[in-house]
């Protein structure tokens, strides 16, 4: 086989066969493919696209190219949740303590944060002595124990994919749907999991700016699961503002306890809880739901869900005194207030333009390398629907540098505020099975 052939192929728009994506990912990993020749097929699928088929035969290539963790000698059904990433979004954090409360065992593999999003690894590892690194038997004793492990990615997991996200950031390549849930997918099906939850966001934060793209990643990966026979749902939830009040990583593990102890903004609570419901449903730990939902609240009510938190911080070598007194987290030097000099209803408050403010501020990286400021970011004092008066607090920037004049202006014009009413649907939500 030549793989020029095979470029030839997708150029001319036909459907590559499965010995022709073997043939690509197997050689690719193996160092036998220049970076070269697989640019240029990738932007041929950028361009031309992929059906089902060859979506479903990519992710299991791509799934195939490295290690593959196996969770079946761990009783029960375990789960798996994936956000495809937006600002403030902190849901494993809650939603992961609240299911394994309820007697799920989640078991997930997680991301750091780049440019204006955050990551789970990274809100993580602002908990003082947090490991996010453990061996495939660590994982495994750690889920079936407590029922609740989140790590980074373990490298020996689908090479393929770490080599040619690296090439598709480079070539322009990065916003392609088959691409995107293949990298997706083959990373989660690699990891062990029996069923997956997907939360795919779209707005200006997202890496789906408007809901019609959402719906169709969303709908490529349930389809990937058809395909290859795994219990995967989707579903589509805005990120047209950051979730809940907080943006920053220690911020962000702050709202989540304050979460899990019942004290947390009702946007998180409410996707958390119907989340939950899902997942809980996945694992066959409850078929109504009711009782589902019952179950995530009382999970808040008696403090279970806090505990499982602890005992995961305990298991992965954190302090979790910071659990406990979330107070003691570093709080950064310069506390700045941002008023308003409008008077109205805020509509819109920009994502994109809140985690970039947040990551200037020392929050975010901008290059893989950058070292993150734990205590750095945003607290929102007014979200989508809520009148503001003239004068009034909308938004704390939280530093340690010091010059920050213009991320203050742009975090003002972040907030759309009108003379016009708005009403807020929380419920507003798109479930794809
Ligand atoms: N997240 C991934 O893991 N891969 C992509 O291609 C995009 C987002």
């Amino acid at each position: 086989m030549r793989f020029e052939d095979i470029i030839e192929k997708k150029r001319d728009k036909k459907e590559l066969t499965r010995d022709e994506i073997h043939y690509w990912i197997s050689n690719y990993v193996k160092g036998e493919i220049p970076d070269y020749q697989v640019s240029s097929l990738l932007m041929a699928i950028y361009l031309n696209g992929m059906n089902k088929k060859e979506i479903g035969i990519l992710t299991d290539e791509m799934r195939i190219s490295g290690q593959i963790w196996d969770l079946s000698d761990i009783p029960g059904l375990k789960v798996d949740k994936h956000s495809t990433g937006g600002v403030g979004d902190k849901v494993s954090l809650v939603l992961g303590p609240m299911v394994a409360a309820c007697g799920a065992k989640l078991a997930k593999m997680s991301g750091r944060g780049l440019g204006h999003t955050g990551g789970t690894l990274d809100k993580l590892e602002s908990i003082p002595g947090f490991d996010i690194h453990k061996t495939y038997d660590d994982f495994k004793k750690q889920v079936k124990e407590i029922g609740l492990a989140i790590i980074g990615q373990d490298e020996n997991i689908d090479p393929a994919d770490k080599k040619l996200y690296a090439l598709r950031d480079v070539t322009g390549t990065v916003g392609s749907i088959p691409l995107i849930a293949s990298s997706i997918m083959s990373k989660k099906l690699a990891s062990g999991a029996d069923c997956i939850l997907l939360d795919v966001k779209y707005g200006s934060g997202a890496f789906m700016k408007n809901i019609d793209d959402a719906k169709v990643l969303a709908q490529t990966m349930v389809d990937i699961g058809k395909e290859l026979h795994k219990d995967v749902k989707a579903e589509i939830t805005d990120m047209d503002q950051p979730l809940g009040m907080a943006v920053g990583n220690n911020l962000e593990v702050k709202e989540a306890i304050a979460t899990l102890k019942g004290d947390g903004p009702k946007d998180l609570t409410e996707l958390c809880i119907s989340s939950g419901v899902i997942l809980l449903k996945q694992a066959k730990i409850y078929d109504n739901d009711e009782e589902a939902k019952t179950a995530l609240i009382n999970s808040i009510k008696t403090g279970a869900a806090l505990n499982k938190l602890k005992e995961m911080v305990k298991y992965q070598k954190g302090d979790v005194s910071y659990i406990e007194h979330s107070e003691k987290f570093e709080m950064a030097s310069e506390i700045i207030p941002i008023y308003s000099t409008k008077e109205g209803y805020v509509h819109r408050i920009d994502a994109l333009e809140i985690g970039k403010s947040s990551m200037k501020l020392g929050g975010g990286r901008e290059t893989l390398d950058d070292i993150i400021d734990m205590s750095a970011g945003i607290i929102l004092n007014k979200k989508i629907g809520d009148f503001v008066k003239n004068g009034e607090l909308l938004a704390t920037l939280y530093t340690n540098k010091k010059d920050i004049e213009e991320i203050k202006g742009d975090v003002k014009n972040a907030f759309n505020i009108q003379k016009e009413e708005v009403k807020i649907d929380l419920s507003k939500k798109i479930f794809i099975e």
